[in-house]
């Protein structure tokens, strides 16, 4: 799984210097999935009740799963959210980075930064003893307290040989409550954030979710292994690793 991780950091790597106002979500996603299978890896996404690409692409309003557009073209002051899913060797991992293209306007700035700073409140929680809902109420409570909402329909995820396994992890909950958590188990968190109220809804795609009051939205997300005393983050880029 730390290969697979690997793997979808060095995704983020290679394509965060190409954000820039102009390049599709298409184009963005080309460039992931050359990375993932120039590195020996699959794109479990591609196929995925009939989804159409290796990576979800969403911009602005959009929360998840952005299918890659050669019409939807980044443009100054957007954030776009790229969600990756790469397998090796069996294993799987998952993560979601948002980047601002341009100069973006300070409450774009701070949803990104309120959701980013959600993922690690909610790890500060992933431990051998404590419960997925730990986790879940205080990604809430961070983002809530921030003046975001979390949005209802989705939700984070074991992890594996699938890229979705039990259980699910919620962005919202109660302490407390939920599975245990034990060493070994690997969970994809993911805080999806609105910067409007928390309702989304569907496009005819089938796919792409939208926050229904056409609102900001932001998604961050890592896949993250439970170890003796917490846990470890496998999927951020060297880059990240320093910070
Ligand atoms: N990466 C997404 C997740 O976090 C899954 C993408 S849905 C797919 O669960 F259709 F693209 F596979
Ligand atoms: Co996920």
């Amino acid at each position: 799984m730390k290969e697979a991780g690997k793997l979808v950091a060095k995704v983020f790597e290679t394509v965060e210097p190409l954000i820039r106002p102009g390049i599709s979500t298409y184009e963005i996603n080309e460039i992931a999935e050359r990375v993932i299978y120039e590195g020996g890896g699959s794109c479990p996404c591609k196929g995925y009740y009939d989804y159409p690409a290796g990576t979800c692409v969403s911009v602005n309003e959009t929360l998840i799963h952005g299918i890659p557009s050669k019409k939807i073209k980044l443009q100054d002051g957007d954030i776009v959210s790229l969600d990756v899913v790469a397998c090796l060797k069996g294993y799987c991992a998952d993560a979601t980075r948002t980047f601002m293209v341009g100069t973006c306007k300070d409450n774009v700035k701070e949803i990104v930064k309120v959701c980013k700073d959600a993922f690690y409140e909610g790890i500060k929680q992933a431990k051998p003893g404590n419960r997925v809902g730990d986790i879940s109420a205080a990604i809430q409570h961070y983002v809530e307290s921030h003046g975001y909402n979390v949005a209802r329909d989705f939700t984070g995820h074991g992890i594996g040989k699938s890229m979705h396994e039990d259980p699910a992890v919620p962005n919202y909950g109660i302490a407390g409550t939920g599975p245990v958590l034990q060493k070994g188990m690997a969970l994809a968190i993911e805080p999806m954030i609105l910067e409007g109220r928390k309702d989304t809804r569907i496009l005819g795609d089938g796919w792409t979710v939208k926050s229904k009051d056409g609102k900001l939205t932001c998604h961050y997300e890592n896949t993250i292994i439970i170890t003796d005393e917490g846990c470890e983050i496998i999927t951020l880029t060297e880059g990240e690793k320093l910070n």
